[in-house]
């Protein structure tokens, strides 16, 4: 792409139709954002570690009953999670398409000694066993799946449990999604230094859009090069759900007992990370079928 196509670029953009998510299985991009995975600073990609311990201690505590459990991960990033799930002794297998957050998962479980494992694999495709007492999905990812794709996993992760089984789903609300994408245009610039989106100096010129009808936001990015101008584009669409879509995403694959908590810690919390989103867990039934 070049300038030109910014100039003519569909206003507002069609859900879906430019793309699916940011690149986070390229594996330059994916080793710059394992860096801001890491970062103390800011809970972008991750929350910072001190915020991941509580919500850990309250899986492990509340969730859990503290009982050793093998759990699964969907798109567990740098596994920040499972790495401390298994430091209380559960054992942990992580998935996710980002090559450098699968490596550093895999050395932090070879340094620690932990009972983790890792694929590095796109959760929509990748099959896994199953026997797991807790599968989960974290920090809004469900959302950024077509509703179809949602459902398929919701489903997968309930043939993945054990009887008696949980599924822990931390969704973005629907007012975050709406507010995402009310949030209009914005853009930066970044030096030799590079930044996330590029090694090389570049502009970043970004827009977010609501779509109240089909009750999606799409973001887009255009990257520019300051050396060349050649333009980069990616787009993301983030699915919006009230409380009773998400009942029905997770009754209809056969879930039980369904139970919703304002945050990872069980409580209402005011730091913004942890209030964009809320808690969905349910049961898989001890009956086997749905
Ligand atoms: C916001 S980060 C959260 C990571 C981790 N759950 C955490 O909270 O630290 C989102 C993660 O989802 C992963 N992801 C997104 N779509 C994916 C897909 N289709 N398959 C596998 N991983 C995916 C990304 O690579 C990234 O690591």
């Amino acid at each position: 792409m070049n300038l030109l196509d910014i100039t003519t670029r569909v206003v507002p953009p069609v859900a879906w139709a430019e793309g699916e998510n940011i690149p986070w299985s390229d594996p330059d991009f994916s080793r710059r954002m394992l860096a801001e995975h890491l970062n103390q600073e800011h809970n972008l990609a991750s929350r910072r570690g001190e915020i991941v311990d509580r919500q850990v201690q309250w899986i492990h505590n509340e969730v859990l009953g503290g009982r050793p459990t093998r759990i699964l991960d969907l798109a567990c990033g740098p596994g920040l999670y499972t790495s401390r799930l298994a430091g209380l002794g559960h054992e942990c297998v992580g998935i996710d398409y980002a090559p450098a957050a699968i490596q550093y998962a895999l050395e932090t479980a070879s340094r620690e000694g932990l009972a983790c494992s890792y694929r590095l694999g796109d959760v929509r495709e990748t099959g896994y066993s199953g026997g797991y007492g807790l599968v989960m999905l974290l920090y809004g990812q469900l959302n950024v799946f077509r509703r179809s794709e949602a459902r398929a996993i919701v489903e997968r992760a309930f043939s993945a449990l054990v009887p008696g089984g949980l599924l822990l789903l931390e969704p973005q609300r629907f007012a975050t999604v709406e507010e995402g994408g009310r949030a209009g245009s914005s853009w930066y610039s970044r030096g030799e230094s590079g930044g996330l989106f590029s090694d090389r100096p570049h502009l970043c010129l970004s827009e977010h859009f609501w779509d109240g009808e089909s009750r999606s936001a799409t973001q887009r990015f255009f990257i520019v090069d300051a050396g060349n101008g050649q333009v980069t584009r990616c787009a993301m669409t983030t699915e919006a759900y009230s409380d009773d879509q998400f009942r029905e995403l997770l009754t209809r694959a056969g879930f039980r007992d369904l139970r919703f908590f304002p945050s990872l810690v069980g409580t209402e919390v005011d730091e913004a990370s942890q209030a964009a989103n809320l808690v969905v867990l349910g049961r898989r039934g001890t009956q086997c079928t749905p």
